[in-house]
């Protein structure tokens, strides 16, 4: 008896010391596979000399032990890098928790896992764990919680979870298992929280041939994210779930009748967003026998019929949007706050919103066919936060009350039949963030008239497509926090004010009467938030800023074009083509313009009609009246930008090449020529021809010549400075050019002279009384056919 007592004695301690020793070894080897560790306090704390007397490791951050036993490693969210070693912990048989989320973890999980039978908690979640679950890890009898969600696991789960007696969490969500849902499903027994969601998963969900076990017990179902199929519940309708609390599986392929979920006493969340489900809505569901559902999403699917009045004092959020559900809208919505049909076929008056009760917090009606004014008897929706209406058929004005409701934070009426004025008051809101009443036919100013030292959090606003009038107020620009001002498509008139937010990203107000210069910080929005429209509206960006070198860009490739100047171009396009393009760009005829320039709209009266005009191969404008510097407004670069695909950017930082000049009466240099203010007057197939200011006022046709015009560079030269040489009275003589080091960097430069193109005489689009002598220019044109071609 007592041999036997020490002999025991020794045992347990043999094995107490050497069993001490491996739980302290196996953590110094899991430590090793770590390598990096941004916090530190792993590496730092994990010292194998710091141990307690009974062999427990001393402050080893996230280990707690027990009498020489490591019973829990925990270490969430530590940034931890490296690969899990699974079987350096197998032998830490007294391990219960192990919960490292949050990592970057990396490797399998080894089917050493399997060997910890201590282990009741397993939380991998959040690594980059890959590959499938061991089938050994069913042999784990005391696993009370398995979460392997957020990592890159696949293949199909182990049967051998009807083993798995004690389960009760069961969380795979988010990695890429597949397989039949029910081959796990069917296993489990009393669980309560099983997430399959974002997986791969397939099959139906037949839970009438799952263990009743696990029926009566399960709380939280999700399996929403799969490739489920065919009806829910098929086998058994629904089977008698005695404590579901949250079902959710949206985002699959179901089809069928919505579930009555009659007799599911528990049931506070439903959410079968995004299916194929049909039929009507189950009424039950809106009503006071619902229980305790709260939350109900159906959204996204085929659901037909009638929604009759809620009753329910439990519902908060019915989310029906994207179906194909009619009639009047509901008369009554109980407690909900927050509904959403949306995109749906609802009709009648939208008035019945009357009867809505004070819970109500989000209301979405969009793109139904609702009809009617908007009510004035609503001074309940003091909870009202959004209230989104757009693309009905309402008619009639804002009436005040929407300028009581406290909370409104969102407000989107657009695309409907709205009139009359705007309300002052939602502009003197605090809490009004984003307001969007485009496209109907509202008139009237913007009736801004800002207090100081309110904080405004308006961040949005689009205005567009109404029928105001009036100055833009300049107490927008107490509005900080926009971001997108959209007021296009009005008859608002006067300056756009200075010192709007910086912090704006979207920004239009084309389509109107504005005038005036536009803002400096307002210049980086491109043309098109300016122009169509706004005729007296002068962008510095294209009249000033874009010096004629960096910004400026031109149609490099631009297509060949087809008009009927055609036969006038083929001069310039054949053979010897340096000489000939230089020619053509002499015979201005007292005109700036060479044959076949495609010339731009001058004309204001022209420009309201540019956008259906986009065809930039035929002359739009005939006459270019004379117009200063300062009301010219470009209006060809917003459209030119319209289309980039025809413009490449391909201009040197700066002019840094050699110009030269023929006459010593003007004088510039090439920083002054790349600094000048320059627009777009014209592009052929040589180049585009800019109009360009010196800062003298002196104004100048400058062609930039296409690759592969101008060759050789003395070649270049000799011609150019023969053809500057001849002086005629009709021809337009040639200052100069300028030879860049690339190879597009060729720039011929003449005097600008305002008046219209040759190749508009020519062929008769002009009267040509103005030019008795045409004759004589269409000789000069054929010759130049002619000689071309020797
Ligand atoms: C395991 O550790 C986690 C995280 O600290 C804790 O929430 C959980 O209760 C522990 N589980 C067990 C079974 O000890
Ligand atoms: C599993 O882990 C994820 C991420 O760490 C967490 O959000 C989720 O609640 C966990 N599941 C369970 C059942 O504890
Ligand atoms: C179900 O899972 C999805 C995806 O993981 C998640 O977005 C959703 O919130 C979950 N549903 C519920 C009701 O918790
Ligand atoms: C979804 O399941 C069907 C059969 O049920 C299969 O044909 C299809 O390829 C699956 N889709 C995906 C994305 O796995
Ligand atoms: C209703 O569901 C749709 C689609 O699932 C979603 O986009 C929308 O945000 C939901 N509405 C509300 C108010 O949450
Ligand atoms: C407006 O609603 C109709 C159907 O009512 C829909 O077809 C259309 O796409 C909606 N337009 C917008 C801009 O939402
Ligand atoms: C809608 O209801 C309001 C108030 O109940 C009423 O004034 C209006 O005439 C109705 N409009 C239509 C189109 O039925
Ligand atoms: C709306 O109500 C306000 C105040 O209750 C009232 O002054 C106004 O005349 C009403 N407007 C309409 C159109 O009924
Ligand atoms: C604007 O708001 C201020 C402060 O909330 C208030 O004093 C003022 O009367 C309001 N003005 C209008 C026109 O609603
Ligand atoms: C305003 O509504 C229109 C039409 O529904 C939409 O096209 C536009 O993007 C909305 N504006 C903003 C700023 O969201
Ligand atoms: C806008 O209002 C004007 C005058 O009130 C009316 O002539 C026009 O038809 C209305 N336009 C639309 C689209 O309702
Ligand atoms: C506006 O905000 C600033 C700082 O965010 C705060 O100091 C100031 O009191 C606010 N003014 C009002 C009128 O709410």
């Amino acid at each position: 008896m007592g041999r036997m007592q020490s002999i025991c004695f020794v045992l347990m301690l043999f094995v107490k010391i050497t069993v001490g020793k491996l739980d302290t070894d196996a953590l110094v080897e899991l430590k090793n596979g770590i390598q990096n560790d941004p916090t530190g306090k792993v590496l730092d704390s994990w010292d194998p000399k710091s141990l307690a007397s009974d062999g427990c490791p001393k402050d080893w951050f996230g280990i707690s032990c027990i009498d020489g036993r490591v019973t829990s490693i925990i270490l969430n969210d530590l940034g931890l890098v490296g690969e899990f070693s699974f079987s350096a912990i197998s032998g830490l048989q007294m391990l219960q928790n192990l919960s490292i989320s949050n990592n970057q973890f990396t490797g399998m999980i080894s089917k050493e896992v399997g060997f910890i039978e201590s282990l009741a908690s397993l939380d991998l979640s959040r690594n980059f764990f890959t590959g499938s679950i061991p089938s050994l890890l069913t042999g784990l009898k005391n696993l009370m919680l398995l979460n392997l969600s957020s990592n890159n696991l696949a293949g199909e789960i182990p049967s051998g979870f009807t083993d798995l007696e004690l389960l009760k969490y069961l969380d795979l969500h988010s990695n890429d298992f597949s397989g039949n849902v029910m081959g796990l499903l069917a296993h489990l027994g009393g669980v309560m929280y099983v997430d399959l969601s974002s997986n791969k998963f397939s099959g139906s969900l037949d839970l009438g041939i799952g263990t009743s076990e696990f029926v009566s017990s399960i709380q939280y179902l999700n399996i929403s994210h799969n490739n489920l199929t065919g009806e829910l519940f098929p086998h058994d309708g629904m089977p008698f779930f005695d404590s579901l609390e949250v079902f959710d599986a949206s985002n699959s392929h179901f089809t069928g009748n919505v579930p009555k979920f009659t007799f599911i006493v528990s049931l506070q969340v439903i959410k079968l967003s995004n299916n194929l489900l049909s039929g009507s809505l189950p009424q039950g569901l809106l009503q006071e026998s619902s229980m305790v559902l709260s939350e109900l999403d159906l959204s996204l699917n085929q659901i037909e019929g009638p929604v009759g009045s809620i009753t329910s004092g439990n519902l908060k959020n019915l989310n029906l949007s994207s179906n194909r559900l009619s009639g009047p809208l509901p008369a009554r919505v109980g407690h909900c706050s927050v509904i959403d049909l949306s995109n749906n076929m609802f009709t009648g008056n939208f008035s019945k919103i009357q009867s809505w009760g004070d819970y109500v917090e989000v209301i979405a009606l969009s793109s139904n066919a609702l009809t009617g004014p908007l009510p004035n008897q609503t001074s309940q929706f003091l909870r009202l936060t959004s209230l989104k209406i757009s693309n009905n058929s309402l008619e009639g004005v804002i009436p005040p009350v929407l300028g009581t409701y406290p909370e409104l934070k969102d407000i989107d009426f657009s695309l409907n039949q709205l009139n009359g004025f705007l309300l002052p008051s939602l502009f003197n809101s605090t809490k009004l963030t984003n307001i969007n009443f485009s496209f109907n036919n509202f008139t009237g100013t913007i009736p801004i008239q800002a207090f100081i030292n309110q904080n405004y959090s308006l961040e949005s606003l689009d205005l567009s497509h109404n029928a105001l009038t009036g100055n833009l107020p300049p107490e927008l620009v107490k509005f900080q926090n926009m971001v997108h001002l959209d007021l296009s498509n009005n008859h608002l008139e006067g300056d756009i004010p200075d010192d709007l937010p910086g912090t704006m990203r979207g920004f239009n107000v084309s389509y109107n009467n504005l005038s005036g210069v536009v803002p400096k910080n307002l210049e980086r929005f491109p043309g098109s938030a300016f122009h169509p429209g706004n005729s007296l509206l002068i962008l510095q960006n294209e009249a000033l800023s874009p010096k004629i070198g960096p910004n400026l860009s031109f149609g490099r490739h631009h297509s060949q074009t087809k008009s009927a100047i055609r036969p006038a171009l083929i001069a310039c396009l054949v053979a010897g083509a340096s000489v000939m393009a230089l020619l053509t760009m002499m015979i201005y005829c007292r005109t700036h313009r060479a044959c076949g320039e495609k010339t731009t709209s001058k004309d204001s009266s022209a420009k309201k009609d540019t956008r259906g005009s986009k065809d930039q191969n035929l002359p739009e404008s005939t006459s270019k009246s004379a117009i200063s510097a300062a009301d010219s407004t470009p209006s060809r670069i917003p459209q030119l930008s319209e289309n980039p695909s025809a413009l490449k950017v391909c201009s040197p930082d700066k002019l840094a090449g050699d110009l030269h000049l023929f006459d010593d009466s003007l004088k510039f240099t090439a920083e002054e020529l790349s600094s000048a203010p320059a627009e777009v007057i014209g592009m052929s197939c040589h180049g585009t021809l800019y109009k360009a200011m010196l800062s003298s006022g002196h104004e100048l046709a400058v062609r930039w010549l296409k690759e592969g015009i101008a060759k050789g560079r003395k070649e270049f030269a000799r011609e150019a400075m023969k053809l500057g040489n001849i002086r005629h009275p009709n021809l337009v003589s040639l200052q100069g050019f300028y030879w860049g080091p690339k190879e597009h960097e060729k720039l011929i430069i003449s005097n600008y002279i305002n008046a219209p193109c040759l190749a508009l005489y020519l062929h008769g689009i002009l009267p040509t009384y103005r030019f008795p002598f045409h004759q004589f220019y269409l000789k000069i044109c054929v010759h130049i056919y002619f000689f071309s071609f020797i």
